[in-house]
């Protein structure tokens, strides 16, 4: 039986041209790149494109603080972003920019048939306008103090501080956070996108399961909610397309942006001589794929299929949202080391175990996925390097010195083969429908049969007793096949790894249908060692690395004038809470009574407290500024109605109090004299 080979065109969403990657976004360009090499291995022909997203005010103000043109800003961060997504082995088959030539004809192309359509209407709207800087003032750039709290220093959208949202008009005081002028309202005529018309169209869209059913849920509030006309024309000074016929109006941003997919295609088409028609036409039988993020679906199930049917083209197979990215259970955070970047990651630790961590988490769900790092830590090491990559060193070994690298001509259980090679099917649809999670669980429990086989046969044992060559030949060459059949299984996650070991058995590129033939009499290299364990240094140098301290974090956002760096104050503004809340915490007293260093760590010290009652194990950052030695007797204050934390070196049973100001520049506190171990802190 063949199976049909389907044509596929896949993105991402294309990252803004204004900051680095980090390894929120890296969730998605990993989703979808395992998809894209799960289709291509299984012999359909699936396209990869994407670009950076390079207009708009954030990044034409950038441009103007950092002394450059926006073309050299675009041009700068276009190859730091391309770097780390090579890196991190993202197989685009095209990476563009929306500030193309194709992506100007196709944005103006899209535009006239709307306009031509009647589906573009022209209101006059007020909008407010930095006098000095001459320019109209999207709300983020307007701060002020927030209507409902009164916290000074708010975004003209949204309180940081209390949660409010409201128009900027209602900020009392405001300010423009570009010059500081006091913003007046102006003004100018604006081109409407009329959504509406496209309703009936987008309702019958969605009901035929074009996007997930949470999303679905999601639209059928946003249709009660009611459909707006969408403005999508911004006045000059703008970075972007002028629209065709308006000296001084430029498109919006978010309407070339995802025009920008087509254009990356068209630029791919030109190279490899393709048919963009067979993609982009109307009733096309090639699929079309979107992945995004949860906070931009709005764009990407309204206004683009609207878009692209108003224009005469497709809409696409399957709008695919995936949830965000928390680290240790947080939002990501610059003040606690867990604002990654991919670079810093990239500089202590390989991808592929990012790779793999993130596909043990990613489902067809869009919860938020976390990146809790002692778990990152631990799934790796066990299920990659003590799993996986084990049984090749199991058998490998013997092959080599014993047979001289040949594999035996057969196996001795092929039924337990076989039943590997059924597994596939199972994978193969958790592959298709993006459950990864459940992949990665089935390809470990493989994994696990595997080693169980090997320490059922005892190659080692085998390998003593004189008149048992031909079963150590059988058992090892077993084992190498398994090992085969899981890396072809592992493929999409470990692109690169599985190049290795293509290397090492002396085979091509594997295939899905490589599952059909087992490798046997065949001849393979010697077995060097495939990956690493990760190190506990590796994990903590990269939050020290990540880490900024508050000062730099300060300076940061103020020289960049830009409000794409949000949420950074919060993180010291805490809430005002109630004596009882207050009460809720358990102080005490305790005295130090043992302080010792803690193996492969340079900030932890583990000491005894006596909290009076009892003694209490804690483990404390305070390296970089005590020695152990001259804490033992001293007394200091510890909260001790905290959840005891597990560590990898033990429970962390309270918590002691200090000031700092600097990550790993704590001081601890300590109590007047008079004071003894267990005594209540109020
Ligand atoms: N430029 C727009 C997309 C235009 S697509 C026509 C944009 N860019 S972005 O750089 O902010 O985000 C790119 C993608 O990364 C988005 O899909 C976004 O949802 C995703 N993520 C950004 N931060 C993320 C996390 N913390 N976690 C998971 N995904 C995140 O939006
Ligand atoms: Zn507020």
């Amino acid at each position: 039986m063949t199976i049909p080979v389907r044509s596929i065109l896949v993105t991402s969403a294309l990252p803004y041209a204004n900051g680095p990657i980090h390894l929120g976004h890296m969730v998605e360009y990993i989703q979808t790149d395992i998809w894209v090499r799960f289709q291509r291995l299984r012999g359909n022909n699936c396209y990869y494109v994407c670009a950076d997203d390079a207009h708009g005010t954030p990044i034409m103000l950038r441009a103007q603080a950092e002394g450059l043109s926006p073309e050299e800003l675009i041009a700068r961060i276009s190859s730091e972003h391309q770097a780390d997504f090579s890196e991190f082995l993202i197989s685009f088959d095209q990476y563009h920019s929306t500030h193309s030539s194709e992506n100007k004809f196709f944005a103006e192309l899209i535009y006239e048939r709307l306009t031509a359509g009647g589906h573009i209407e022209k209101k006059t709207i007020h909008q407010a306008y930095d006098p000095e800087k001459g320019m109209f003032l999207p709300d983020r750039f307007i701060k002020g103090e927030c209507p409902r709290c009164g916290a000074a220093d708010q975004y003209g959208d949204s309180c940081e501080v209390c949660g409010a949202t409201y128009s900027p008009a209602e900020l009392k005081n405001p300010r423009s956070a570009i010059s500081g002028a006091v913003p007046i309202s102006k003004d100018s005529e604006h081109f409407f996108f009329r959504l509406t018309d496209f309703e009936a169209m987008l309702r019958e869209w969605i009901a035929n399961g074009h996007v997930q059913e949470e999303m679905g849920n999601k639209l059928v509030e946003w249709f009660r909610e009611g459909l707006q006309s969408w403005d999508i024309s911004r006045d000059a000074p703008y970075w972007g397309f002028e629209i065709p016929d308006a000296p001084g109006k430029f498109f919006y941003v978010w309407l070339d942006a995802p025009i920008g997919y087509m254009a990356s295609f068209k630029k791919f088409c030109e190279r490899e001589n393709l048919d963009f028609d067979h993609y982009w036409k109307q009733n096309s039988e090639a699929e079309l794929y979107h992945f995004i993020g949860k906070d931009i679906a709005y764009f990407h199930t309204l206004f683009w299929p609207a878009m692209l049917d108003g224009a005469g083209f497709r809409k696409p197979t399957s709008v695919f949202c995936h949830g965000f990215l928390t680290v240790n259970g947080q939002k990501m955070s610059k003040s606690r080391g867990t604002f990654i970047k991919a670079r810093t990651y990239l500089e202590y630790l390989r991808p592929e175990y990012l790779r793999y961590y993130f596909a043990t988490k990613l489902s067809d769900r869009i919860e938020d996925i976390d990146l809790a790092l002692d778990d990152f830590q631990a799934r790796v090491n066990s299920d990659l390097v003590n799993k996986y990559v084990n049984i090749a060193s199991r058998c490998a070994g013997f092959i080599n010195k014993r047979f001289s690298g040949e594999l035996a001509s057969d196996l001795p259980d092929p039924i337990l083969r076989q039943q590997f090679v059924s597994a596939g099917e199972s994978i193969a649809t958790a592959y298709e429908n993006r459950e990864f999670g459940r992949a990665m669980r089935e390809i470990m429990a493989l994994a696990d049969r595997a080693n169980q086989y090997i320490d059922e046969t005892k190659p080692w044992v085998l390998a003593k007793q004189k008149n048992n060559e031909q079963l150590l030949h059988g058992v090892c060459s077993q084992g190498i096949e398994l090992f085969r059949l899981l890396t072809i299984y592992l493929k999409p996650v470990l692109p690169q790894l599985t190049a290795e070991v293509e290397q090492f058995l002396e085979i091509p590129a594997l295939q899905w249908s490589d599952l059909d033939l087992p490798l046997i009499n065949h001849h393979m290299s010697s077995f060097k060692p495939l990956m690493q364990r990760i190190d506990n240094t590796q994990i903590d140098a990269i939050i020290v690395a990540s880490q900024e301290t508050l000062t730099q974090t300060q300076t940061q956002t103020q020289t960049q004038t830009i409000a794409t760096e949000k949420k950074e104050t919060q993180e010291i503004i805490l809430p005002t809470i109630s004596i009882d809340d207050f009460r809720k915490i358990d102080l005490r007293i305790a005295r130090i009574i043992t302080a010792d260093f803690v193996p492969d760590s340079d900030k932890l010290i583990k000491l005894t407290l006596d909290i009076g009652s009892e003694t209490r194990q804690v483990f404390a950052g305070i390296r970089h500024v005590y020695e152990p030695s001259d804490l033992v007797g001293r007394l200091t204050l510890v909260a001790v109605n905290l959840a005891p934390r597990k560590m990898r070196f033990g429970n962390s049973e309270g918590m002691l109090l200090g000031a700092s100001e600097k990550q790993d520049e704590i001081y601890l506190l300590s109590p007047d004299s008079g004071a003894v171990p267990g005594m209540r802190v109020q």
